[in-house]
């Protein structure tokens, strides 16, 4: 993937990650999904005091691309760092990599393919990526109906 598209995308997740609403685990994440249109969408973690209700940052990533009417999502870029590490200004991995939780895979493959890149930050602040398809191998898929 183009280098300078891979930084875009990661410098809008690390945005997001910085307007997490994070009170109880002080961890914050930001994803941005880049859309077959080519606009960006990007969204953060959101808890609840229920702990269960809480919302991570792909999944409200997913939910404000397909309400702006996208389906088809080309790259994913996910940042998470703990609050007190927060630093919007400079993109960085607070601790090692922070990498989708299984549900969002899931709900990523929804609207990616096995080949859609994931980027993410390493410990040393370079960008990784790995196809969604190697992060959630045989994903559960719906067998049509009739
Ligand atoms: N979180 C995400 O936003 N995305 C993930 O893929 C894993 C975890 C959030 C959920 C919770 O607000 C916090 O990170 C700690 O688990």
């Amino acid at each position: 993937m183009d280098p300078d598209l891979a930084a875009t995308l990661v410098a809008a997740a690390s945005e997001a990650a910085a307007r997490a609403y994070a009170p109880y685990s002080a961890f914050h994440v930001g994803a941005a999904l880049l859309g077959a249109s080519g606009r960006v969408y990007a969204a953060c973690n959101v808890e609840n005091a229920s702990y269960g209700l809480s919302i991570c940052a792909e999944r409200a990533a997913v939910c404000a691309a397909v309400a702006a009417g996208e389906r088809i999502l080309r790259a994913v870029a996910v940042v998470g760092r703990r609050a007190d590490t927060e630093d919007p200004s400079r993109p960085r991995a607070a601790e090692g990599e922070c990498l989708p939780c299984g549900a969002c895979r899931q709900v990523l493959a929804e609207f990616c393919g096995d080949d859609t890149p994931v980027l993410t930050l390493a410990a040393d602040g370079g960008i990784r990526w790995r196809r969604l398809g190697a992060l959630l191998p045989e994903a559960f898929r719906l067998a049509p109906p009739g």
